[in-house]
């Protein structure tokens, strides 16, 4: 099973003055169990990217196939489609509306018609870190880390199976950041397929994630993480990825064959 982009290209408002390419024939196949990173420069086109897996837009040009069912195929029920992919948008907490943080994870199963148990509820709140205490509270007084972690406890509330973060650690200092990741390493544990929309790239050297970097919205890297990083710095400055020292230092590792991995942990 997996996600296949096809021949995949968006412009927004077509055939007006306002008119964006935003994605220029993509080719992407996201196989179930698999981890990936989508790195480009701002503008580049990865959120209309993630957006399209799901038929939150529709490509004119290409298709996406979910499992075996096409986005643009009228047929079938695009609310099958979502209930695949969760999307956490970046500050998912913007789109908090109810005024508990159980009604905020009831909210999406109901919608999918699931039943959701209680002990449910308290795994997915254990996999994020917060306890049933959490339940009760209103989702606007908790700190901007607990809010990030309720929001991707919504996300997991009706158990997709790929799971999309766009800049999930986006405003969090390097605690809070540390802590996305250990929900998403926990996420990959129990066989998640996981799409990660990221600038952190040296955060996530121990994940050896594959990499999907877009550039003038068009792929200019699909593959391994390590065949990425030996690109060089050269060849990371020129699609804007900053080669830091933590990379540099990977970079040297793998050219000389040493292995360091416990550095790199995030
Ligand atoms: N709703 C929209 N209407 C018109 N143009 C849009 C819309 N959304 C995005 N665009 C344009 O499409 C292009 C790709 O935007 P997109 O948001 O996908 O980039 P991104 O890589 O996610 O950027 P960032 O890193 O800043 O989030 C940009 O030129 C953007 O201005
Ligand atoms: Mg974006």
């Amino acid at each position: 099973m997996s996600i296949e982009v096809k021949n995949l290209s968006y412009t927004y408002a077509e055939g007006t003055p306002f008119e964006t390419i935003a994605l220029k024939n993509i080719n992407w196949e996201i196989n179930e169990g698999s981890l990936w990173l989508v790195l480009g420069k701002t503008g580049s086109g990865k959120t209309t990217l993630i957006q399209t897996l799901n038929g939150l837009l529709i490509p004119k040009n290409g298709d996406v196939i979910v499992d075996d069912l096409s986005i643009k195929d009228q047929k079938n029920d695009i609310k099958i489609i979502r209930e695949k992919i969760g999307i956490v948008f970046q500050y998912p907490e913007n789109q908090f509306f109810l005024p508990t943080v159980l009604e905020e994870l009831m909210y999406a199963p109901k919608n999918f018609n699931k039943d959701i148990s209680s002990n449910d509820l308290i795994n997915i709140l254990n996999i994020v870190g917060l306890n049933k205490n959490f339940l009760n509270r209103n989702p606007f007084s908790l700190s901007g880390g607990e809010m990030r972690k309720v929001a991707i406890a919504s996300i997991l509330s009706y158990n997709p199976k790929y799971i999309i973060f766009d800049e999930p650690t986006v405003g969090l200092d390097y605690e809070g950041r540390k802590k996305i990741w250990k929900i998403i390493h926990n996420l990959i544990d129990i066989g998640k397929t996981i799409i990660i929309v990221t600038h952190w790239i040296d955060e996530l050297i121990s994940f050896k994630p594959n990499i999907l970097h877009i550039q003038n919205n068009e792929i200019s890297y699909k593959g391994e993480f390590d065949n990425f990083v030996l690109l060089g710095e050269n060849e990371l400055k020129k699609r804007s990825i900053l080669f830091s020292k933590k990379l540099k230092l990977y970079y040297c590792s793998l050219k000389n064959n040493i292995k360091l991995d416990k550095l790199f942990q995030y």
